[in-house]
């Protein structure tokens, strides 16, 4: 949320999880909340959020089984197209982005779920995105018996929720917390055992807080922080919510 020299730029909010954490609940109950506070607002969700990414994602979700490294090039076009399409140009617009998922879960599941090298995954992931991190990242974490047991029986059962394989699953979220771990300052772990109302109020307070400190850093033209005083404002501007689904 940058004024500085007429060029604005935007705040990008991941959420991520294991099965069943309610993460896409809170990905629009989030939105709904900052743009009652006035705050331009975007959804997206991975893989998705995108014509290309929609297509990626029924083949990766419900189509034929990719191998594993068809698998993470896969989740990467699809993260390519979004970036470029949707994310880069709505942070330029000064929007807050709220994506449903990003880089995080592909070192999750497929680095520490299924054993490809995460420095590949990296570089993979830095490719594709363009080298657009997110400015925070919210870990909605809880028990895979808990996240599963939530899922199934749901209309919308994939590939990977439907995986027996518990240990897979166990691997995926001590991966997340090992993310988290390694970068405390991007990373929020909220307990996602807790109700509904009680997570999205714990992520909101943090998120404003983040959002109304990174304004209080000056900027150059393209949203980095500088040194010399600029002129960065807070004020939210009114803008719809963008719905990339
Ligand atoms: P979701 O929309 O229910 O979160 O489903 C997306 C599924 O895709 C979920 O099981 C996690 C998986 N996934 C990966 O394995 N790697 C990735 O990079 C992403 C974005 C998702």
């Amino acid at each position: 949320m940058h004024l500085d020299g007429g060029k604005r730029r935007g705040f990008f909010l991941t959420l991520e999880g294991p099965e069943g954490s309610g993460k896409s609940t809170q990905a629009q109950r989030l939105a709904a909340r900052l743009v009652a506070a006035g705050y331009p607002c975007a959804v997206t969700r991975e893989p998705g959020g995108t014509r290309l990414g929609e297509e990626i994602r029924q083949i990766l979700l419900h189509g034929t089984s990719p191998i594993p490294a068809a698998d993470a090039l896969l989740f990467n076009a699809a993260r390519a197209q979004l970036a470029a399409e949707v994310i880069e140009p709505a942070l330029d617009r000064g929007e807050i982005v709220i994506c449903d998922r990003f880089t995080d879960s592909t070192l999750a599941y497929q680095g520490y779920g299924a054993g490809q090298a995460l420095d590949s995954l990296r570089e993979l992931a830095r490719f594709a995105a363009g080298g657009l991190t997110p400015d925070m990242t919210v870990l909605i974490d809880l028990p895979v018996e808990e996240g599963l047991s939530r899922k199934f029986g749901g209309p919308d059962i994939t590939r990977f929720e439907s995986h027996e394989d518990v240990a897979f699953h166990r691997r995926v979220r001590a991966g997340f917390l090992a993310l988290a771990a390694a970068e405390p300052d991007r990373f929020l772990v909220v307990d996602g055992r807790q109700p509904p109302d009680s997570v999205e109020a714990e992520i909101a307070e943090a998120l404003l807080s983040r959002i109304a400190q990174r304004d209080k850093v000056p900027r150059d033209n393209a949203g980095r922080s500088v040194h010399e005083s600029g002129t960065a404002s807070s004020e939210p501007e009114r803008a719809p919510l963008r719905m990339n689904k």
